[in-house]
């Protein structure tokens, strides 16, 4: 995997045109979603270089990164004659930079692309790192290859219009991103004072968290070992987000996350002799900020299967990145049925 440049951006504007100017392409194409369109796009439009590009939109929301939105996009970039040697800019949070993505990287085989995260989640998650893709038979991320951006542009100013429940969203991300790799980071965003109800994650935690995954990332692209600390909270996460959506009360990915850490904190408390208080500490502060998601024991044997479908998991073994203490990671671990069954029984006590 080639590498990918992350620029903080001081000056969005000639940082863009600078990043666009150094990459000749015959065409620029630029996905959006609906919002973006509306919001965030008119701030790219103001320089010349983006003048003449093709712009093509997405409806907003997790379950439009699917396969007739990945046909559209394919679709659009032909019949606009894209060719190997056009770029692609993705212009939004983490459905538009992964469809973008996966769209860039697959068609004529793939050609350049950039992405500009709008979102806290995008920004600390989906831009950096590669990975690309769409939903698929009601599985997250199931198609998709490992294939990074030639850039990411992370520009703050658009995180400033997100909706609180954006903003949490996106912190979820951040809290697994300390608690897997920095515990000063953890105590530091525990401790900041909530700005208008919701925890007050500045923009210093937000360039913290890209450092670290951009870090894990460079030392393992493919997810052969270390990169699997980024699924902390995931195996649960994506089962509570799958079950949402079969039950039509859809979650946002980081509530799921969120909810998802607290039942694997609990299993390595159980497993690993994570501390206990710590445990409590990080299962309060998600419960105050996130709420809770509605399961009942009869839903067990459900979100059980629906993690056996993870693409971690190559059998009925569920594959979990479980952790010691905080910054103490230890991928590969197996749990049985009945611990896992305890740790959503530990969820639903919360
Ligand atoms: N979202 C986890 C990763 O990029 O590996």
């Amino acid at each position: 995997m080639s590498k990918q440049e992350v620029i903080i951006c001081k000056d969005f504007r000639s940082e863009l045109e600078q990043v666009v100017g150094n990459q000749p392409a015959e065409q620029i194409f630029i996905l959006t979603d609906t919002l973006t369109r509306k919001f965030c796009l008119p701030l790219l439009l103001e320089s010349e270089k983006l003048a003449g590009a093709h712009i093509f939109s997405i409806v907003n929301g997790d379950e439009h990164k699917n396969l007739d939105s990945l046909t559209a996009v394919w679709q659009f970039l032909s019949d606009n004659g894209a060719t190997r040697r056009s770029l692609m800019i993705n212009l939004g949070g983490g459905m538009i930079t992964d469809l973008g993505g996966f769209a860039a990287s697959t068609f004529k085989r793939g050609m350049r692309y950039i992405n500009i995260p709008t979102t806290i989640l995008g920004a600390v998650d989906a831009a950096v790192g590669g990975k690309t893709g769409i939903n698929f038979n009601g599985l997250k991320n199931e198609i998709g290859v490992i294939n990074p951006a030639d850039f990411v542009l992370v520009n703050a100013r658009f995180f400033n219009s997100l909706s609180t429940e954006q903003i949490l969203n996106g912190s979820a991300e951040m809290i697994k991103t300390a608690l897997i790799a920095d515990e000063n980071l953890w105590s530091e965003m525990r401790q900041s004072p909530p700005k208008g109800g919701q925890p007050g994650f500045n923009d210093a935690f937000v360039e913290r968290c890209i450092e670290i995954k951009k870090d894990i990332v460079e030392r393992d692209p493919y997810e052969q070992n270390i990169r699997k600390a980024l699924n902390f909270g995931h195996t649960v996460g994506h089962a509570f987000e799958s079950f949402s959506y079969e039950k039509n009360t859809p979650v946002l990915h980081g509530y799921a996350v969120a909810w998802g850490m607290i039942c694997e904190l609990y299993l390595s408390y159980r497993t690993l002799n994570f501390p206990k208080e710590k445990l409590q500490e990080i299962c309060c502060f998600i419960g105050k900020n996130y709420g809770s998601f509605a399961i009942s024991c009869k839903d067990y044997d459900r979100l059980f299967e629906l993690m056996t479908h993870d693409k971690k998991n190559d059998s009925k073994e569920i594959n979990f990145t479980l952790l010691g203490d905080i910054g103490d990671i230890r991928i590969n671990q197996h749990v049985s049925q009945n611990l896992i069954f305890d740790s959503f029984d530990f969820f639903c006590d919360m």
